[in-house]
This record gives C-alpha cells, sequence and structure tokens, in this order.
C-alpha cells in the first residue's frame, strides 16, 4: 500500500469526498487558475525522498547538453535578426528514463493508488492515465554543479514534479505565470499546431530580469508541484556545489494509452534507450 509514502494526515488524498478532501481540491484549483502552479510542501516526507534519491544516484544518466530557443521551435521567417525568438540558452542536464526506475521507491509513489485521480481532481480535468510508455512515463532530471535548465516553454498543459533532493546552493525554481497569452484562434503553426499570442515585448522583461511578476520557488524534498509550463515560461537556476538537484517528473494524458515514437524516446534518453530500442526490434 503506497499511501504509506504520502503524508495522508495533511494531505487526505486517500479520502475522496470529505470535507478536507474537497478542501485540499479546491485550494489546488485556485491556484493553478492565478499562477498556474500549486505547491504541496511536504507531500512525502523529506525523509523519504532522501531514500528514494539514494536509490538513484548511482544509475547512468544522460546528458542533456544543447543550447536552445526558449520557445524550442525556429522563429517565423520574418523576425528580425535580434528578436528574442532566436536567443538561445544553454541547458545541462541529467536524465533517467522510466524504465530505469522499475523497482525504485520513486516508481512505488507514482503508481500509488488513487494518486492519478487526485491529481485529476486537482487539474480539474475528469481523469487522468500513467503514460504507456516505458521511457517517458517517470523521469528524474538531475542538475549537477554549474548545470542548470534555461527559461522554456513546456509541451504539455501541465507537469507534474517531486523534489528529491535539492542542490547546496541554486537551483531555483522560477517561472512567469501566463506570461503568454492565450491561442490565437483561426491560426496554425508551431510545434502543436497552435499559434500562441507569445507577447514578447513582457518576455524581452522576464529575460532582461526587469519582468515584476515572476515568482521563484526554493522547493524542498517532498515537495510536489503542478505546474502549467505551457503558458508560464519558467527555468531552472544555476546548482552549485556538490550535490545534485535531483526532481522527478510524472506524466499524465487526460486519455489512457499515450506513448511516444521510437525516435523521439531515442533523441530524448540517448545511446542507452537506441540500443534497447535496436534489440527489440
Ligand atoms: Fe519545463
Amino acid at each position: 500500500m503506497a499511501h504509506e509514502l504520502i503524508d495522508v494526515d495533511r494531505y487526505p488524498i486517500d479520502h475522496p469526498g470529505t470535507h478536507r478532501y474537497d478542501q485540499l481540491v479546491r485550494a489546488c484549483r485556485h491556484d493553478m487558475a492565478t499562477i498556474g502552479c500549486a505547491v504541496l510542501p511536504g507531500f512525502i516526507p523529506a525523509e523519504i525522498a532522501g531514500g528514494m534519491a539514494n536509490q538513484l544516484g548511482t544509475i547512468e544518466t544522460f546528458n542533456r547538453c544543447h543550447v536552445l530557443s526558449a520557445w524550442g521551435d525556429p522563429p517565423a521567417a520574418d523576425l528580425p535578426a535580434d528578436h528574442i525568438h532566436r536567443r538561445r540558452f544553454p541547458e545541462d542536464t541529467h536524465v533517467l528514463a522510466g524504465d530505469q526506475l522499475v523497482g525504485t521507491g520513486l516508481r512505488m509513489f507514482y503508481e500509488t493508488d488513487g494518486l492519478n485521480t487526485f491529481l485529476a481532481d486537482a487539474l480539474d480535468v475528469p481523469e487522468l492515465h500513467r503514460f504507456d510508455d516505458q521511457f517517458q512515463d517517470l523521469n528524474v532530471v538531475q542538475i549537477k554543479d554549474g548545470g542548470l535548465h534555461a527559461w522554456h516553454y513546456d509541451l504539455s498543459d501541465f507537469v507534474i514534479t517531486l523534489l528529491l533532493q535539492k542542490s547546496e546552493v541554486g537551483g531555483q525554481f522560477e517561472f512567469a505565470p501566463f506570461i503568454r497569452g492565450e491561442v490565437i484562434p483561426g491560426m496554425v503553426g508551431g510545434r502543436d499546431g497552435r499559434v500562441w499570442d507569445e507577447r514578447y515585448d513582457d518576455v524581452e522583461q522576464l529575460f532582461a530580469g526587469t519582468w515584476p511578476a515572476t515568482h521563484m520557488l526554493d522547493l524542498e524534498p517532498g515537495d510536489l508541484v503542478m505546474f502549467n509550463g505551457l503558458r508560464s515560461m519558467h527555468r531552472v537556476r544555476a546548482v552549485h556545489g556538490s550535490t545534485n538537484r535531483m526532481i522527478a517528473v510524472m506524466s499524465y494524458d487526460t486519455k489512457p494509452g499515450f506513448s511516444s515514437t521510437d525516435a523521439i524516446n531515442a533523441r530524448l534518453y540517448g545511446p542507452r534507450c537506441q540500443e534497447l530500442l535496436n534489440t527489440h526490434l
């Protein structure tokens, strides 16, 4: 019974329909609607999060070391050469894929009965299903001394993370709530077919450090975060010191059976993943 991993006295996800459960769901929905982010501090006890982190420290990671646009896709050809959509930022993170987490405490947590039902309630969607993709369903992202995850948008409407280990210095999560506007009706384009009101002037301020409405979270091990990364640009500030920042990323879809392609997984998780896919052809 994996409920023992969760602080159910504080977060009664095992008692849907009760007043306290409804209060918790209401608070999450409020935070998601107002700032696109809901934090549940100490969702699992810090020592359990630390134990999960200790299980992962020796598993070989894949280093994602790139220089990328915050939008991930190329800008429209008519944008000027110095436009911020063309600006590129470094990413230096290390990732573990879902298949490397079989048998870990973290996977036991991800597969907790009722967790996806609670998250669906909190995010105000009819249902949520874990990905049916052995690589993408559950990931761990580690950032080592000097590494960072620069400004970017996510591709999905929401992401659920659990901090397992914090760095000695840095590693704060910084985000600009809903700095991106709504989808522009009737236009087609971009990575997912949608064209957004990008509000480039606001993002220019964000990159310059003068955007007045950023939020910064200094998360503790065991904190659960629900986040809308599609409209809220975000980054993880540089990490310093000998302790890696380690965060679990749990993926869900509103429909069952989501799985990605082999080509995408090989790109996301590197040669180890590619070899595994080759041997199963
Ligand atoms: Fe992200």
